[in-house]
């Protein structure tokens, strides 16, 4: 809750200002999905895609952020919450600096998704679920983390030890055991373009 007696401050260059001088429009394109689900990977070569069509992009990933502004948190309901607040504020900001950001976090409550959502203007957040199934993530553990979850060597696991809610109305639904990376980055293209962000 922001103090009463702090108020906000209007300055003359605004996101508009930014976008024209960058050449297209700034937007959130948020991942969610399970751990190994392969957000990570998609956002990272969406990133790319984008850089060589001349977008400013940055990308926000769960595991980075955790090493400096969230580092001090953990995986309790209310410390994911925490995470997200503090990475929502960052990504809102972005998006005022003019930016196309893509964040990559398991973000595993409806309501934190929503709280996100809340720093983003209107219009300018788009949800895309990684819904790669529970079993495949599992499968390829690429970082060992679900056999120590398993082996109760770690709590609060989502999707073993903790819950994990699927988006009711993503924009996109993408499930890397079935779709290459290639056509997930031509879907998320087509996306953007269809939502008029990359002009
Ligand atoms: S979130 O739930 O708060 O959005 P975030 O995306 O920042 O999570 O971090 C998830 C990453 O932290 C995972 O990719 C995994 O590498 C690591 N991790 C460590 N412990 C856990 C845990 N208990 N649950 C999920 N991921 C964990």
């Amino acid at each position: 809750m922001t103090d009463p007696n702090i108020k906000w401050q209007h300055h003359s260059i605004n996101a508009g200002n930014r976008e024209a001088l960058l050449g297209h429009q700034s937007a959130v394109i948020w991942f969610t999905g399970l751990s190994g689900s392969g957000k990570s990977t998609v956002a990272n070569a969406l990133e790319q895609a984008l850089q060589a069509r001349g977008k400013h992009t940055y990308l926000l990933d769960g595991d980075n952020v955790r090493h400096g502004l969230c580092a001090d948190l953990g995986f309790s309901a209310q410390d994911r919450t925490e995470n997200l607040r503090r990475v929502g504020a960052v990504a809102g900001l972005m998006v005022d600096a003019g930016l196309l950001v893509l964040s990559a976090f398991i973000s595993p409550y409806r309501s934190q998704r929503e709280l996100v959502r809340s720093f983003v203007p209107e219009g300018k957040f788009l949800e895309v679920h990684i819904a790669t199934p529970l079993e495949v993530c599992e499968q390829r553990d690429v970082k060992g983390l679900y056999q120590k979850a398993r082996a109760g060597e770690i709590s609060h696991f989502t999707g073993i030890s903790a819950p994990y809610e699927p988006p009711v109305a993503a924009d996109l639904l993408l499930d890397t055991s079935v779709t290459s990376l290639e056509d997930s980055v031509q879907q998320l293209l087509q996306l953007l373009a269809d939502k008029g962000m990359l002009s």
